[in-house]
């Protein structure tokens, strides 16, 4: 099995009215940890590689890593550059070997935004590796996104059609309330997610697929492990599983994670350091956090998204 494109991936989620799980990879043990649970539900994937994890990592060790996975699980697997802000960058994980490719131009107007993602379609198409856009600006913070409360806005319905006719785009990010990282709603504040603006969305773009950023569920079980273990992230709050589960019903076909992959492992680690504080083997303490890792993408793909034996 070599690396595949999330076509066949989105049109059966979409019939089906389940979810691809895509997370984030930074290093061998995540990778691990994820194909490994996949591999035991039998669920396709998407991993993905932002910018600040191909500055971490190198691109060739995240390909390589990824094309073991495919030699060790034989699952479909679809390899996607995370919030791409340049043409350039595209062209680079295009050239590279990537499958998939995600130019974030929400931060320019409409027009800017259409010419970019056109841009970089027409060089992607050319070569077999399909685009996700995004139109509407959520709130959070990444390494190459660093937008505020007051800048993130919903997506503009009656701006879809037009967005993907003119682009030629294969799926669209949309922000209806969910952000990045860890603090995704204010202290007290009652979770709520734009599901109008997702079924007026679908309405006008039928059978498109949809993308969600920001999706992490904030797991309470890993916040209360970092904080029992001299964590302090008293306030982390994220999105409630049933509301992931009405999205993946929908035209959602792609649910983004990364904050919960980044809690597992941390939450796993804090622990082990603090019941073995003497321990020095990187092996001892990577291992539980793979564990960990493997655990909540598991119960993602069979509790949440609804993708397991549908690779
Ligand atoms: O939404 C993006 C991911 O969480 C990646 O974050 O840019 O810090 O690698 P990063
Ligand atoms: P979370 O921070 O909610 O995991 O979102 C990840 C994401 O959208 C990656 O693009
Ligand atoms: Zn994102």
């Amino acid at each position: 099995m070599a690396l595949v494109t999330s076509t066949e991936m989105f049109k059966k989620a979409y019939e089906g009215g389940y979810a691809i799980g895509a997370f984030n990879v930074n290093n061998m043990e995540i990778v691990q940890g994820i194909t490994e649970a996949a591999k035991e539900v039998n669920a396709p994937l998407i991993l993905q590689v932002s910018a600040g994890a191909r500055k971490y990592a190198n691109h060739t060790y995240l390909m390589k890593l990824v094309e073991a996975a495919i030699i060790e699980t034989n699952l479909p697997i679809c390899l996607h550059l995370d919030h791409g802000d340049t043409f350039e960058l595209c062209k680079s994980c295009i050239d590279g070997g990537f499958t998939s490719v995600m130019i974030d131009g929400s931060h320019h107007s409409f027009e800017d935004n259409i010419a970019l993602t056109k841009q970089v379609v027409e060089y992607a198409h050319a070569r077999g590796v399909v685009v996700e856009a995004e139109l509407g600006r959520l709130a959070g913070i990444e390494d190459a996104v660093n937008v505020s409360d007051a800048d993130a806005a919903f997506t503009k319905p009656d701006e879809v059609e037009e967005f993907v006719t003119k682009t030629g785009v294969d799926s669209l990010a949309i922000a209806i309330g969910t952000s990045h990282g860890a603090y995704k709603f204010k202290p007290g504040q009652k979770p709520q997610l734009r599901f109008d603006i997702l079924a007026e969305v679908e309405k006008r773009l039928p059978k498109f697929p949809i993308v969600l950023h920001g999706a992490s569920s904030v797991i309470p079980e890993f916040v209360e492990m970092i904080n029992n273990n001299g964590g302090k992230m008293p306030d982390a709050i994220g999105i409630p599983e049933e509301m992931l589960r009405k999205a993946a019903s929908m035209a959602v076909c792609k649910i983004n994670i990364d904050s919960d992959l980044r809690l597992a492992m941390t939450g796993s680690i804090r622990k082990y350091f603090a019941e073995n504080p003497s321990h020095f083997d990187p092996r001892q303490y990577l291992k539980p956090a793979r564990e960990a890792i493997k655990g909540l993408v598991k119960n993602k793909i069979v509790n949440v998204l609804g993708s397991d034996g549908k690779a």
